[in-house]
């Protein structure tokens, strides 16, 4: 399969969470052209069993191979935490794979810091990978893990931040005396405002998006596969494995504006 600077980059999630981490790669990487997948017929992932994420994350995997992608972006914690030994071994002589959390578990950041508390989806935290990694790293570090199992699901179904504050007060009141928080599902990144307000300012919110994407740019540069020039009239693609939901529509306008495709891709499983 030919590939070039020109292929574009794919970039998966259960959901709008990956959206985040799209919006970040069109900022720092504005000639980039990309298809986005939405797993939203079975969101949340976080729910799901290692299996289950393993199964499906390949199919979209696959998917997004097919459509020649140059790379590969797991926008997932959870399908990273599950299933990236799985991607990594049926794809990474064919195509760069970014994943979510390798650039942020070895940042320097956490030189800074004595204690930090990391949220996330209880598949991300029953795999225990980030406590595992971050400790091979900075074995000084006291790391208080939490799953927050509502979060995920009401940020998809777009509940209103006078719904959302008590929850997140409900889960960071079990989570104070931390000097930061790592947001360790991508769709808490819809919450970064919010969860500052819980902390007022006290507790240091880590940018991982601004990581992510470095490091995507970086690899990218590195394997001469980052577009240099301005690509004219492609329009990012947005795929959802069911008919488009309007909160998932409302926020792709929000963040990258009317020039958009919206499709709708059903899996077969037989
Ligand atoms: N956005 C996903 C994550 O980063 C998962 C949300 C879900 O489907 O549970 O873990």
């Amino acid at each position: 399969m030919k590939i070039s600077t020109l292929s574009p980059i794919g970039i998966f999630d259960s959901g709008i969470g990956g959206l985040i981490i799209a919006k970040e790669m069109k900022i720092q990487m504005p000639n980039e052209d990309f298809i986005y997948f939405g797993d939203t017929k079975n969101m949340p992932y976080g729910e799901k069993s290692k299996e289950f994420i393993r199964k499906y994350s390949m199919k979209i995997a696959s998917f997004l191979y097919e459509k020649k992608c140059k790379a590969l972006v797991i926008a997932c914690n959870s399908i990273t935490s599950n299933a990236l030994d799985q991607i990594q071994k049926k794809f990474h002589k064919k195509i760069l794979i970014f994943n979510v959390i390798d650039p942020v578990v070895k940042n320097t950041i956490f030189l800074s810091y004595k204690k930090i508390g990391i949220i996330a989806t209880p598949a991300t935290v029953h795999s225990n990978l980030y406590t595992k990694k971050i400790k091979k790293y900075y074995s000084h570090l006291d790391i208080v893990q939490m799953s927050t199992p509502l979060l995920a699901p009401i940020i998809e179904n777009g509940w209103g931040t006078n719904k959302i504050n008590p929850i997140i007060k409900n889960y960071l009141n079990h989570l104070k005396s931390i000097d930061a928080i790592l947001l360790a599902c991508t769709h808490y990144l819809f919450l970064k405002q919010e969860i500052e307000n819980f902390y007022h300012g006290k507790v240091h919110l880590i940018d991982i998006q601004k990581i992510v994407v470095q490091e995507i740019k970086k690899k990218l540069s590195e394997q001469k596969l980052l577009c240099l020039h301005p690509t004219w009239n492609r329009f990012p693609i947005f795929y959802t494995s069911t008919s488009i939901p309007i909160f998932f529509e409302k926020k792709v306008r929000i963040l990258f504006g009317k020039k958009v495709f919206f499709k709708t891709h059903i899996f077969n499983f037989f």
